[in-house]
């Protein structure tokens, strides 16, 4: 793992290198007096708007507000994270980057080390164990039961652990300092020891642990680069716990862990899909119907880490959940969490299976055909969202409508901004029968949630100074989902940040921004506010108190890039958004006026009847 990287070498580095070089080798500059200038590279434009100054070594856009130093744009301009860029940067000034390996990484990922290989080893030994220990007739016999052949026993490097206490931990724990991994491996359990005075002192030797797995199937659970990091076991019967899974462990997360994706890998890019099912003999059961592409959560909840993996392989999820009350429950919650990851290209389909039945069961009874052509057929998300929400409810009446919008809203909003954030508005609209247009009024007007979805980015979006970053603000909006503005009053503040001075020639009335509920506008004014009491108050004062608000975080961007002076187009600007926010904030109340008043004629209607 590579270490930290020395911030001596950083300021250095910044010292050698020339911003102009850096960007006119990617985007090709301009002379224009002491600057140079291009069309700005993160966001569509036609005159140039993105300016570069030598002297102090820094970029901005006037257009799109991206700005920093030299390594902020190679972050900006490659996508690429902080230790990429200096990387880049210092490849280009031709040294090396130097690492400070700190100690305690070291360690810890020589212990990772120790423990993927007791991991390794243990599987082999249940491997071994399938084929060879005197008992293995009934392990086989159950597999054979559940129609796993001996070719996709070996594919998932299926094992058994034989029954007693010390299988595993006689073979592989031979020493104390093995059987410590096979403990931090979760594959050995210590024994409670009893608390007598003198036993204080135990040596090491003394420990005593025992096998976590016995009598059972064992499914080895492995990374996407096909290590093993933990393991699930099957009683043989019907026993209870059915399954018994490995610990979290330095090497075993299970929240993020997909069952089976390894082996999809494994065979290559064929395929445009995955199906997301809820168990390791789900993975299995497919498989052996020659249904290659399914992975299992394990035993857990879908979360975005699931997500971000899947969606890193293939462009099509279909979850498919067993056919009962907490199948159903789990595909609404998959739903949820897969709104956010929603991006333009990406399709989420939901295969309700019979009740009682699980893919296992039910690939068993129909066929791969069969079970393929649903998969194809699989309810589009969109359909299921609809569906659901509308359970219950009579859509054709005012109260119907009513409920369902605010139900879908918060919803719709989580959804990234494109194409098909706007398919969903436009769906709910047609259900609402209102025009999108006055839908979209409608979602920006009611504070129905977090001011994290009005006014400021979404939760995963970038800091406000990348404001084109991974494409998350595309300037060119050919898509208008007024709910995923810019946020205008954080770019407000970066600029005021930079040049404190523009706050003294604000003329308008700030008595709107008062009644602002959102943060960052509530901070935009404590920001004015405090430059207009003392007018030399500088970067670093107002810096100090952003810190200090929920909003610190988002703002330290600002703290990397040198100040530049102010310039006719900054406060333009400026002024531009101020005006532009506060007229917002003045309709959204005329807004809730009117939705007051109508309402209350809407109940005196009511009781008139
Ligand atoms: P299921 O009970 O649906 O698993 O639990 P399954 O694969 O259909 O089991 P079979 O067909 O009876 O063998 C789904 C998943 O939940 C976790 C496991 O990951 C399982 O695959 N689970 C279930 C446990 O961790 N422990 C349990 O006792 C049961
Ligand atoms: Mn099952």
């Amino acid at each position: 793992m590579a270490g930290l990287i020395p911030q001596a070498f950083i300021d250095d580095l910044l010292h050698r290198t020339d911003i102009v070089e850096v960007i006119d080798k990617r985007v090709g500059l301009k002379k224009t007096g002491k600057n140079y200038s291009a069309c700005c590279p993160f966001h569509q434009e036609k005159t140039p708007s993105f300016s570069v100054q030598p002297e102090r070594q820094f970029y901005y856009c006037f257009g799109c507000g991206a700005g920093g130093n030299a390594i902020g744009f190679v972050m900006n301009f490659e996508q690429v994270e902080f230790p990429q860029a200096v990387e880049s940067l210092a490849r280009e000034a031709g040294v090396e980057v130097p690492r400070e390996e700190s100690r305690a990484a070291t360690q810890k990922q020589s212990e990772n080390v120790k423990l993927l290989e007791v991991l390794e080893r243990a599987s082999k030994f249940y491997q071994y164990q399938l084929r060879h220990h005197e008992n293995k007739q009934a392990a086989v016999d159950y597999l054979k039961s559940r129609g796993v052949s001996g070719e996709i026993a070996k594919d998932f490097c299926l094992g058994y652990a034989p029954p007693g206490w010390d299988n595993l931990l006689s073979a592989i724990g031979t020493d104390s300092k093995e059987q410590k991994a096979l403990l931090k491996a979760g594959m050995v359990i210590e024994k409670e020891r009893t608390k007598s005075g003198d036993d204080e002192k135990l040596e090491e030797s003394d420990v005593h642990y025992y096998d976590r797995f016995r009598h059972r199937i064992m499914f080895p659970i492995r990374d996407s680069r096909g290590r093993t990091i933990a393991f699930g076991g099957r009683v043989l019967g019907d026993d209870k716990p059915k399954y018994l899974n490995s610990p979290e462990t330095a090497v075993f997360h299970k929240g993020s862990e997909l069952y089976g994706l390894h082996e999809v890998k494994r065979l290559g890019d064929k395929f445009n899909r995955l199906l997301l099912v809820e168990g390791y003999m789900d993975v299995i059961a497919l498989a052996q119907m020659e249904i290659r592409n399914a992975v299992a959560t394990l035993g857990t909840a879908t979360s975005a880490r699931h997500l971000t993996r899947m969606f890193r392989q293939v462009q099509e999820v279909v979850f498919c959940f067993d056919g009962d009350e907490a199948g159903r429950t789990a595909a609404w919650r998959a739903l949820e969490s897969t709104l956010p990851h929603m991006e333009d290209g990406r399709q989420v389909k939901f295969l309700f299976l019979p009740e009682g039945t699980d893919p296992d069961t039910y690939v068993r009874q129909v066929g791969k055909e069969k079970f393929n052509s649903e998969v194809d057929n699989a309810t589009a998300l969109e359909t299921f969202f609809f569906d659901k929400l509308s359970q219950n409810l009579d859509v054709r009446s005012i109260e119907g409508k009513a409920r369902l919008s605010n139900l879908a809203k918060p919803l719709i909003r989580q959804l990234p901004r494109g194409v098909y954030g706007q398919l969903m508005l436009d769906r709910l609209s047609e259900i609402l029968g209102v025009n999108s247009e006055s839908l979209d009024r409608l979602l920006e007007a009611v504070p129905a949630l977090p001011e994290r979805y009005t006014d400021s980015p979404p939760q995963h979006a970038p800091p406000p100074f990348y404001p084109n970053h991974r494409g998350r603000y595309p300037d060119s909006g050919v898509v208008k989902l007024s709910t995923y503005r810019k946020p205008a009053s954080l770019k407000a503040i970066e600029l005021l940040l930079r040049n404190p001075e523009i706050a003294l020639s604000i003329t308008t009335d700030l008595e709107p921004l008062r009644s602002a509920e959102d943060e960052s506008r509530k901070l935009l004014l404590a920001l004015i506010e405090m430059v207009k009491n003392d007018p030399n108050t500088e970067t670093y004062t107002l810096l100090g108190y952003c810190y200090g608000t929920n909003l610190g975080s988002q703002l330290t961007q600002v703290l990397q890039s040198e100040r530049i002076t102010p310039q006719e187009g900054v406060e333009e600007e400026f002024h531009h958004i101020l005006d532009n926010i506060l007229s917002d904030i003045v309709k959204k109340l005329e807004l809730l006026q009117l939705r007051d008043e109508l309402k209350s004629r809407v109940s005196a209607a009511k009781d008139r009847n």
